[in-house]
């Protein structure tokens, strides 16, 4: 009891230390407690129904015991993704009970629709960004968990899914042998769920919320050094990556400290992911390696599901980094490709010279290239298109620079290759919007 005393005061003081704005709403703080996937589910449809403008209910899948996989999708144009408008996802509770990424992630949603129209920077993210927030990846987990419990229980009750599988171990892996069957044979619901989710729509940027430790973890999360830790797997955009897992670490009091929890020392709170330690088959490394999204993992608390009190301390010191790494969305170049005749051309890559990393087209031609501040040589070239002129693209820092490429039809045999909808390639995805 002392200790929840004790608890609840450092949370006033800390809430009380970021004062808000004279318009800024944050009523969801009032008795702060877990949503159970009951709760989840009746306040997310609460807040698509009465802000239907703004927010749509989506899910993307099932769980093992049949609960869906709630994102809330919010934006000014829900409902007709404006051309050229970013994706973003936040993703919490792939491990069932690392429970505070889940919370917040309803906190922010609340947060966004309650304040949009009021605030302007929460009205311009809204504008500007087409946001997913998934609260809970793992709901079966979560249903096993207990509040109060700062490690897993024995077997991993809680943690894993329903199945007993460890949903950050059951993606495919750039370093992994291939598997008999199909990309998706094999796999749990909530990891099909997901990868046909990533895969399919071009999101840009995402976050993965944990907790057992207060860091920044980015790509590469797995190698082929065959070690356990303690060796960097660099991406080709590990410039990038650290700035991006920067900014969360740099507005987070404690995570930037680097020394949360025991045994912790992460230089600015961040790391490379298998520099800390090796995961095989994570969501983080599949969302860069499969997909045109660049994710990053953060783990947001020593204690994996501290007791509800904790709620708006939590809120108070994650907030600004939840809201700034959303912004990076926006950080580097974006465009459409089209042929000579202004058509779309979807599928395209577009190649950024240095950085051995293609982002490819979707289907209505757009791309979105993160790029730190600096000079870039950039082409976009298609099968059977002669690649664009190299265009020299400057970014500046907190602007999207907007770069549109043209390319051309090479031969005849390319005409008819053309109409193949952007399924060239054999091993090529296909983007949906
Ligand atoms: C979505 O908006 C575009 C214009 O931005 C319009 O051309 C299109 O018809 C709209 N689609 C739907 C389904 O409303
Ligand atoms: C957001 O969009 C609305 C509707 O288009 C517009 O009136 C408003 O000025 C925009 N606000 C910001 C801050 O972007
Ligand atoms: C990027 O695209 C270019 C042009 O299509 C291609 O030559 C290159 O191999 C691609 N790089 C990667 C890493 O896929
Ligand atoms: C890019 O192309 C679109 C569609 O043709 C056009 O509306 C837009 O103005 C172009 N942007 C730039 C910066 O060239
Ligand atoms: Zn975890």
């Amino acid at each position: 009891m002392i200790k929840i005393l004790v608890l609840l005061c450092i949370g006033r003081q800390l809430v009380q230390a970021v004062p808000l704005s004279p318009t800024e709403v944050e009523d969801f703080l009032i008795d702060p407690r877990y949503y159970s996937y009951d709760e989840l589910t009746n306040a997310f449809r609460k807040l698509e129904t009465e802000n239907s403008q703004i927010a749509k209910l989506v899910s993307v899948g099932r769980s093992v015991k049949n609960r869906e996989l709630w994102a809330l999708h919010i934006n000014a144009n829900v409902h007709n993704r404006t051309l050229l408008t970013p994706m973003f996802k936040y993703v919490g509770n792939m491990h069932g009970d690392e429970s505070i990424g889940r919370q917040l992630l309803i906190y922010l949603a609340e947060y966004l629709i309650l304040n949009y129209g009021k605030v302007e920077r929460v009205t311009q993210l809204v504008n500007d960004t087409d946001i997913f927030l998934m609260p809970s990846m793992n709901p079966d987990g979560y249903e096993s968990s207990q509040e109060g419990l700062c490690e897993s229980k024995p077997r991993y009750v809680g943690r894993e899914n329903e199945n007993s599988v460890d949903l950050n171990r059951d993606f495919p892996d750039q370093f992994e042998p291939h598997r008999a069957g199909t990309i998706l044979s094999g796999r749990q619901p909530e990891t099909v769920a997901m990868m046909t989710w990533i895969i399919s729509r071009p999101f840009v940027l995402s976050g993965n919320l944990h907790g057992g430790a207060v860091v920044a973890s980015y790509p590469y999360d797995d190698s082929n050094a065959g070690v356990q830790c303690c060796r960097e797997s660099k991406s080709p955009d590990n410039e990038i990556f650290k700035q991006l897992a920067l900014v969360y670490s740099d507005r987070h009091s404690i995570m930037k400290t680097g020394k949360a929890c025991k045994n912790d020392n992460f230089p600015q709170g961040i790391t490379n992911g298998a520099y800390w330690y090796e995961v095989r088959g994570g969501m983080q490394d599949f969302n860069y390696v499969k997909s045109n999204c660049f994710e990053v993992t953060f783990e947001l608390s020593c204690c994996k599901y501290p007791p509800a009190q904790t709620l708006p301390q939590e809120w108070a010191t994650n907030k600004e980094s939840l809201l700034s790494f959303m912004e990076a969305v926006h950080w580097g170049v974006k465009g459409l490709v089209m042929n000579e005749h202004g058509d779309p051309v979807l599928d395209a890559d577009v190649v950024v010279k240095g950085i051995d990393h293609n982002i490819t087209t979707s289907n209505r031609c757009e791309f979105w290239r993160l790029l730190l501040p600096g000079k870039y040589s950039i082409y976009a070239s298609a099968f059977g298109y002669s690649p664009s002129d190299t265009v020299e693209v400057e970014v500046a820092p907190g602007k999207t620079t907007i770069q549109n490429f043209t390319i051309k039809l090479e031969t005849q045999q390319g005409n008819e290759l053309r109409t193949n909808n952007g399924a060239i390639g054999g091993d090529r995805w296909y983007w949906g919007a």
